[in-house]
């Protein structure tokens, strides 16, 4: 789990270099580092500690036309100045930024330790610019010893280097992400798009077995043995003030206001409320002929929506499970080619989600993700990819792309359940419009929200519950995960009639229960939540203005009236809303939450 970033071009690498940092620190923010080379060799500069502290440390700025960043979230070793990427040799000709991990690190290094090379860090990474000099003593040129040098890793990685003297990168990708930009004489190599957006929106995405050379005639697509291959060029359509912050204190914050418009890009185009269908065109007529069951796998916040999902896809009658991906390898139920798997996962890169899909593939299962990355692995490995259009989303906690994930698995459980048994299980002529509606519910909702006053109100409690039934169970889940990511606050999420058998016994006064009405067996939900309340907790009603819940609860937050399909969409943006505010009063880094990356690419 790391960022990584590379420059070729006329003037100094640093600036672009550290601006690529700053954009890539949501995938790891515990140390960072660059290298720049000029006429007198290679010059590192790294850290532990934050971009914007490798930057205050650069006093006297180095200089160079070619140059390599890292951000770093720590797998091998812990966030030490040492262990900080690039990574060199003894003698400083070869270095290397890297994401992923090495399996076989520890025999590469006993071997290379063995012939007298000495390593100060406790990665993986670090056998690699010793294993590119060993080439080169060896005396293979600087290509072909780092030709050599990927051939001998088994692992994950996508790897930036470069050797001592020259105005080149080397790169090379396996199971990690890496993606080259392209501006007029400029070159950059990163870990994603936003990293270089600000300088160019063309791109192109590596694959699996690429290994790249670029200096400032170009780049060179070639794979493992230096045969040429071909990777087609694409424009990008975020724009960079997409992926800045703007008037927003924090990109949680913007990311939230931002539903209005995600979800409107998720939709458009992919419904029809004028003659009550879904058109889906993503997907090619009788895609879904012979599926049987679906199962979902997924992480997270992503899990969520899956869970979302696979209770649209049970209520449209359709067979389906929502699994942890990261329990996939031992608790999988039965696949055959007549299972879908459907891999939900915003970045297209995490890697529990990434072996459950290729697991799934290996066992003759029909693959689909639902992600937010064009060109991501997962969108790249599946044999089918709907992309749910959130645009960038920067801050830790996901937000916008929970409710686009959940609004196209929605869509998608209806256009499974239609072609599987000829029609589709819900009224759309009622649901369609009703999903047309929701980004201009959704502004309605953030203009008038009391979530500010609700998070102030109860700053001082112990802990924070959230109760859900039916299609209201996913959103206390994510409600619960949300809170206790940024406030570092205890906040749990339950099925509302399972507080009664057990966690009942933590309700306090000191406990507010958030209780998520979406019109699916609400009187039940309420008789959940006064069992909380006559036990003194403080009860807030998630529900519409009109809802018999209101004149029970203790305080209200207020989502405009919708389908149950729908309602705990609008709740859930209350509840993001409640958490960030939460989390703001306690002053916490709210989109880079201690010990969290965006992006997680270890099992
Ligand atoms: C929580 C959060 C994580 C991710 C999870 C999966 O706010 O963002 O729980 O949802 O790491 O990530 P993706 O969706 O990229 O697979």
């Amino acid at each position: 789990m790391c960022g990584i970033i590379g420059h070729v071009g006329d003037g100094n690498a640093l600036e672009p270099l550290l601006t690529g940092l700053e954009n890539l620190e949501y995938r790891g923010y515990d140390s960072a580092g660059v290298a720049v080379q000029n006429g007198s060799g290679i010059n590192v500069a790294k850290r532990s500690g934050r971009v914007e502290e490798l930057k205050e440390s650069i006093g006297d700025p180095i200089r160079g036309t070619v140059g390599i960043g890292h951000t770093r979230w720590s797998t091998h070793g812990p966030p030490t100045d040492a262990n900080a990427h690039p990574h060199t040799d003894e003698s400083e000709d070869v270095a290397v930024v890297h994401n992923g991990i090495i399996e076989n690190y520890a025999a590469l290094r006993d071997r290379l330790a063995a012939t007298g090379y000495e390593f100060t860090s406790d990665t993986d990474t670090e056998v690699i610019p010793h294993l590119v000099q060993y080439y080169l003593d060896a005396g293979f040129d600087s290509e072909a010893a780092f030709r050599q040098a990927i051939d001998e890793l088994e692992g994950s990685y996508a790897v930036t280097a470069m050797v001592s003297g020259e105005h080149v990168l080397y790169a090379a990708r396996q199971g990690s992400p890496l993606v080259v930009g392209m501006e007029d004489g400029e070159y950059f190599l990163a870990s994603d798009v936003p990293a270089f957006l600000e300088y160019t929106d063309s791109v192109v995405y590596l694959e699996d077995g690429d290994v790249v050379i670029v200096d400032q005639d170009g780049v060179e697509f070639t794979d493992l043995d230096g045969n040429p291959v071909t990777r087609p060029s694409e424009t990008v359509e975020w724009d960079p003030e997409q992926a800045g912050k703007g008037e927003y204190d924090h990109f949680m914050l913007k990311e939230i206001t931002e539903q209005p418009t995600s979800l409107a890009q998720a939709i458009e185009g992919r419904v029809d409320p004028t003659n009550g269908r879904i058109a889906l065109s993503d997907f090619e007529p009788g895609t879904f002929d012979g599926i049987d069951s679906v199962q979902f796998v997924a992480c997270g916040t992503s899990y969520h929506a899956a869970l979302y999902g696979s209770l649209a896809l049970n209520q449209a009658g359709v067979q389906s499970t929502a699994l942890l991906a990261n329990e996939y390898s031992v608790s999988a139920p039965p696949i055959d080619d007549e299972t879908l798997v459907i891999a939900v996962t915003q970045s297209g890169e995490t890697a529990d989600t990434l072996t459950a899909l290729r697991r799934a593939r290996a066992e003759g299962a029909a693959t689909l993700t639902v992600t937010n990355v064009v060109g991501s692995t997962a969108a790249r490995e599946a044999d089918d990819a709907l992309f749910i259009r959130a645009g960038p989303e920067i801050g830790v906690a996901a937000t916008k792309t929970f409710s686009s994930q959940a609004v196209m698995l929605t869509l998608l459980a209806q256009r499974i359940a239609g072609d599987l048994r000829g029609e589709p299980a819900a009224d759309l002529e009622t649901l369609l419009p009703e999903l047309e509606s929701m980004p201009g519910r959704i502004e309605t909702l953030l203009d008038e929200s009391d979530a500010d006053l609700i998070a102030e109100r109860y700053r001082e409690s112990q802990s924070y519950f959230f109760i859900g039934r039916g299609l209201g169970y996913p959103v206390a889940l994510e409600g619960a995960l949300k809170f206790k990511e940024i406030t570092y606050e205890h906040a749990e999420g339950f099925a509302s009639g399972e507080l009664k058998h057990g966690p009942l016994a933590l309700v306090t006064p000191e406990t507010p229960v958030f209780a998520i009405f979406t019109g699916q067996e609400d009187e039940k939900t309420l008789k959940n939540a006064e069992e909380a309340q006559t036990r003194g907790a403080p009860v807030i009603a998630v529900c519409p203005d009109d809802h018999p819940a209101v004149e029970a609860a203790d305080e209200q937050l207020a989502i405009p009236e919708t389908e149950p399909d729908l309602a705990g969409l609008l709740a859930n943006v209350q509840l993001q809303l409640v958490s960030y505010y939460a989390a703001d009063l306690l002053d916490r880094p709210i989109d880079k939450p201690r010990n969290l990356a965006k992006s997680v690419t270890v099992e």
